[in-house]
């Protein structure tokens, strides 16, 4: 599987998102990690449609959007226009997920499904046919710098047994050790916040995430 590195725009500098965007872009990141948040699915309040759109005009690097938000059929219309290229929404969300699914993939956009800590990945089960990545979090989605928790790793095992070419994405307190926990449990698409923008080189640090994580 290609190990892909997406950095979290969630630890970034807001004030200089156009110069944290190059950062990763110099730095050879895979994806872009926007994480929406609408202060209902999760408390905090992040970034919209618009501030996507601003970045996707000075960035080149694939999109890779995670909505934490209770209605995802409500706006996928809006991110698809901003310049999503992936779209991951929850399955604990609000919206009819087939119909999320069928509007994001008629959008010319990927579709991806994530689960909660707490919710079995077998909720995913019926929809893969149509997905192009799985999100297993492996924080309670909301805020950035928390701790990894090991006990989402059985469902990445059981994912990864389940379906051998699927890209199975982990969020969530991903640094440049426990990117090998995941990476062995079998997931290949990393998405990590505080430990590639708190680092003081965060080009090196993505190298190192991508070279553990293949360990
Ligand atoms: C949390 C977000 C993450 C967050 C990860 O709800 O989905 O993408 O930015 O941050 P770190 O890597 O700092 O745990
Ligand atoms: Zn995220």
């Amino acid at each position: 599987m290609d190990i892909k590195i997406s950095p979290s725009m969630l630890a970034s500098d807001y004030a200089n998102l156009q110069t944290e965007l190059a950062k990763c872009e110099k730095g050879g990141a895979d994806l872009i990690h926007l994480d929406v948040m609408d202060g209902h699915f999760v408390p905090n309040i992040s970034i919209g449609a618009p501030v996507i759109a601003a970045m996707k005009k000075v960035c080149a690097v694939p999109f890779d959007v995670h909505l934490m938000i209770s209605d995802p059929y409500f706006y996928a219309d809006d991110f698809i226009k901003a310049g999503a290229d992936i779209i991951t929404f929850h399955t604990e969300c609000d919206s009819d997920i087939q119909k999320t699914i069928d509007k994001i993939i008629a959008g010319g956009c990927k579709a991806g499904l994530a689960v909660k800590p707490n919710t079995p990945v077998e909720d995913v089960f019926e929809y893969l046919d149509k997905l192009s990545m799985v999100l297993v979090m492996t924080v309670e989605p909301g805020f950035g710098g928390q701790s990894f928790m090991e006990s989402t790793l059985p469902k990445i095992k059981a994912l990864r047994e389940k379906c051998p070419s699927l890209d199975i994405q982990v969020d969530g307190g991903i640094n440049t050790e426990t990117v090998k926990l995941a990476g062995k449990a079998g997931a290949n698409v990393f998405v990590a916040g505080s430990a590639v923008f708190k680092s003081d080189d965060p080009a090196k640090t993505i190298e190192i995430l991508r070279n553990n994580a293949r360990a």
